[in-house]
């Protein structure tokens, strides 16, 4: 079957059979910095915005984003250019394998979109679903607060 929909801002009509989720239509696709974690919805690695909202990807049928807008760590920031969030996330040393990292990335963006200037409290709920195996949380923590400072700055 096909779907179309928008990918990091660009219309795409994609191929895949009606049983295929979306995280592995993307990595298909090539953008492989949706990662595969649990497949359960448990982890986190998957995590794309799905219409702005943090979504798992590999809960989410290909299918259900036809009509809808996708945003992956690729359309975030460049290794050139990274995101406000990305540079609090580096500066915070908050990434060791980097596997966790761009579903992180991803609910902190969800999150300073709703919540532009959060709690600690809020931070750690944000976090909530993403599990990492290498830095523990107090850095990841740091890092959105550190982002939502950051995104402020960068709108002022
Ligand atoms: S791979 Fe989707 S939540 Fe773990
Ligand atoms: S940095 Fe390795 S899993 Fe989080």
């Amino acid at each position: 079957m096909r779907s179309e929909l928008e990918v990091n801002g660009a219309r795409v009509a994609w191929e895949h059979e009606p049983h295929e989720f979306l995280t592995e239509v993307l990595r298909r696709e090539g953008l492989k910095g949706t990662k595969r974690g649990c497949e359960s919805g448990d982890c986190g690695a998957c995590a794309v915005l799905l219409d702005g909202e943090e979504v798992p990807s590999c809960l989410v049928l290909a299918a259900q984003a036809h009509g809808h807008a996708v945003e992956t760590i690729e359309g975030v920031g460049s290794f050139e250019a990274p995101h406000p969030i990305q540079e609090a996330f580096l500066d915070a040393t908050a990434i060791q394998c980097g596997y966790c990292t761009p579903g992180m990335v991803l609910a902190t963006k969800a999150l300073l979109a709703e919540t532009p200037n959060p709690t600690e409290a809020d931070a750690r709920a944000c976090l909530a679903g993403h599990l990492c195996r290498c830095t523990g949380y107090v850095k990841p923590i740091q890092a959105v607060l550190s982002a939502a400072q950051r995104c402020q700055a960068g709108a002022q």
